[in-house]
């Protein structure tokens, strides 16, 4: 086992999702993010309804249905992992520390009107899945930004639903992180770039 198994905590719209993809690439890791293994599921039929009928209102999906896919993920990952999106509420966390250690906890710290700016303007490519923003991250090709659309949980109304729900649920497994040391905080803030470097000085201390 590598010793990188990293968790990327941060709001919805901190760049976890920009950021790991980056460390999967640099480190050649498992990129293991709920939320895109929930999107490619949204209409399966569980128990508790569709993962979609959560998401599209902006609130969590219900944790068994989460773990499950985590834990599946993680039995594949034996050369280390970059996990986005979960844990998310203090159950959620326990559960993670029974299935595996973690060798970095990263925090990504970015102030709310930012991220607001940040989910509301995000575009996404249907056909490959990237995130662009139609400020901050256009893409090159006109034929790209043609066909780009706009995630339903991502207008504002459900942007701040969201928000709500982290502050409630997941400040605090940030501070459990905090508390139990080995959290590192780092600025979101800057271009992805900068903040790239941020998160890997920490992973290669
Ligand atoms: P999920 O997909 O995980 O959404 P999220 O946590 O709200 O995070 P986002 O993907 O919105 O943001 P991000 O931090 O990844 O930022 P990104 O890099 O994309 O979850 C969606 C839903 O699934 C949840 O609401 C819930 O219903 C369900 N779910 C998922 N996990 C769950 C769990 N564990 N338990 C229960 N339910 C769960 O960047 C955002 C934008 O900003 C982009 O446009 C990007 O281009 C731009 N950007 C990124 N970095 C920068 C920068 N440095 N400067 C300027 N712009 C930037």
């Amino acid at each position: 086992m590598s010793d990188h198994r990293i968790l990327l905590l941060g709001p919805p719209g901190a760049g976890k999702g920009t950021q790991s993809t980056r460390l999967a690439e640099t480190y050649d890791l498992d990129h293991i993010t709920t939320g895109d293994a929930l999107r490619a599921n949204k209409e399966m039929e569980t128990e508790y309804g569709t993962p979609g009928e959560y998401m599209d209102a902006g609130e969590l999906v219900p944790d068994p249905v989460v773990n499950e896919i985590v834990v599946a993920a993680l039995s594949n990952a034996d050369d280390g992992f970059v996990l986005d999106g979960y844990p998310r509420n203090l159950d959620q966390a326990e559960y993670l520390s029974e299935q595996t250690d973690l060798d970095h906890v990263v925090f990504l710290d970015v102030p709310e009107d930012e991220l607001v700016e940040r989910l509301t303007g995000r575009r996404v490519d249907p056909e490959t899945g990237d995130n662009y923003h139609v400020e901050f991250d256009v893409p090159d090709d006109p034929e790209i930004e043609e066909r780009l659309v706009q995630r339903e949980d991502d207008q504002e109304d459900t942007v701040r639903e969201r928000l709500r729900v982290y502050r409630e649920n997941t400040e605090p497994v940030v501070e459990h992180y905090r508390e139990a040391g080995g959290l590192v905080e780092v600025s979101g803030e800057g271009t992805p770039d900068e903040v790239f470097e941020r998160i890997r000085d920490v992973v290669e201390e």
